[in-house]
């Protein structure tokens, strides 16, 4: 054997052990509960806890909540991944109805988004916020989740789901991203500078105007206000730069990373809830018409899911777009609560 093979070897050999807990690593601190936090001023409905660990060589800290149950506790806890525009807060109205059945639920920020850190640069991949997650996860000693994940958050949701299936009793995907290959079906390549660009001129009304026409079938009620001015304060925050800088990187990853060829994989119970008149697609605003036209048809994406999960069931919100849970909490909410006590 050559003596590099021989020393690489041995430095693997010394390695391994340590790999065994290295997702152990990082401690739990309370984070101030008004005010700036990397990049975010919206105030949390919960009090806001910091996971801080060393991550890619830099010290990060993932911003989350842990809602204890309201009700009788029932064992067991929620794990709620919020999409791209999005942030843990706006899973709220879920946490409290969650939390009144008993479960313990847990509202994480990515790294990159709302109130974590905004690293200057970083590999981002579904499997590192899969990773992230559930390091997370172990340091609260949580061993079974229910994981709960909408648009990013969902895409990010499958990958958990295909790495850690063991940890999940159910799966719940709310009109998650990454139901088609974007790129496979013509969706041309934008470098990072460019998509750059684009996020750095984000504000309220270029948010809103988005997620009218993609999210919410066209129309707009005063309560989907609070989520776009929480997204477009952090865009004129404090770290606006770093998090235009984010949000680029991670459309990068999800155009670059799709999961739509493993849900053949996919082991736990899972469950669909598709508004069917959804129709984001990453890349859709800079695609030739012909492309757009194949892109983003929920109604059709979701039936083709569920058929090639082994395991997952379909409900469906045929007046809804991307974001039910915000669009008519109470349907949504009873078809939720109905399938988990199933
Ligand atoms: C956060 O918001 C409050 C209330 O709107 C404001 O007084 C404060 O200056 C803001 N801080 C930052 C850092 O944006
Ligand atoms: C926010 O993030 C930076 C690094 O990205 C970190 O140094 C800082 O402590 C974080 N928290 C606050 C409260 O600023
Ligand atoms: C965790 O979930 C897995 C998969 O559903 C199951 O086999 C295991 O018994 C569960 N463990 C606990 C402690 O509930
Ligand atoms: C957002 O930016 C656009 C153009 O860059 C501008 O026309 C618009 O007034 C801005 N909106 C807000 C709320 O600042």
């Amino acid at each position: 054997m050559k003596p590099l093979t021989t020393a690489i070897l041995a430095v693997a050999c010394v390695l391994a052990p340590f790999q065994v807990f290295a997702q152990a690593i990082g401690t739990i601190a309370n984070a101030p509960q008004d005010g700036d936090l990397n990049g975010s001023n919206f105030t949390y409905p919960w009090p806001v806890k910091l996971f801080q660990f060393s991550s890619q060589l830099q010290d990060v800290e993932m911003a989350f909540m842990d809602v204890n149950p309201a009700g009788e506790p029932n064992g067991r806890v929620a794990v709620c991944l919020h999409g791209k525009n999005f942030c843990a807060a706006t899973w709220e109205s879920t946490a409290r109805i969650l939390a009144d059945q008993g479960y313990r639920v847990i509202l994480i920020d990515q790294i990159g988004f709302c109130k974590s850190t905004k690293p200057k640069s970083y590999q981002y991949t579904l499997q590192q916020l899969s990773y992230n997650t559930n390091s997370l996860l172990h340091a609260l000693g949580i061993a079974n989740i229910t994981l709960i994940g909408h648009s990013l958050g969902g895409m990010t949701s499958i990958r958990y789901g295909l790495l850690y299936p063991e940890t999940i009793n159910e799966l719940v995907l709310v009109n998650p991203i990454g139901l088609e290959d974007w790129k496979a079906l013509g969706v041309p390549y934008r470098n990072i500078e460019t998509l750059y660009a684009a996020e750095a001129v984000s504000n309220y009304t270029t948010i809103r105007a988005y997620q009218q026409v993609t999210y919410y079938v066209n129309t707009w009620d005063a309560s989907y206000d609070v989520w776009v001015n929480m997204l477009a304060n952090i865009y004129a925050g404090t770290e606006a730069p770093t998090f235009a800088f984010d949000q680029a990187l991670t459309t990068d990853m999800a155009l670059s990373a799709p999961v739509v060829y493993e849900f053949g994989l996919l082991k736990p119970r899972t469950l669909l809830m598709i508004g069917d008149r959804d129709n984001t697609a990453l890349g859709k605003q800079w695609s030739p018409p012909e492309v757009q036209g194949k892109l983003g048809h929920y109604d059709v994406l979701g039936k083709q899911a569920a058929a090639a999960m082994p395991n997952a069931d379909l409900i469906e919100f045929p007046d809804l777009g991307h974001a039910p849970q915000i669009q008519d909490p109470d349907g949504f909410h009873a078809k939720l609560l109905g399938w988990l006590s199933t």
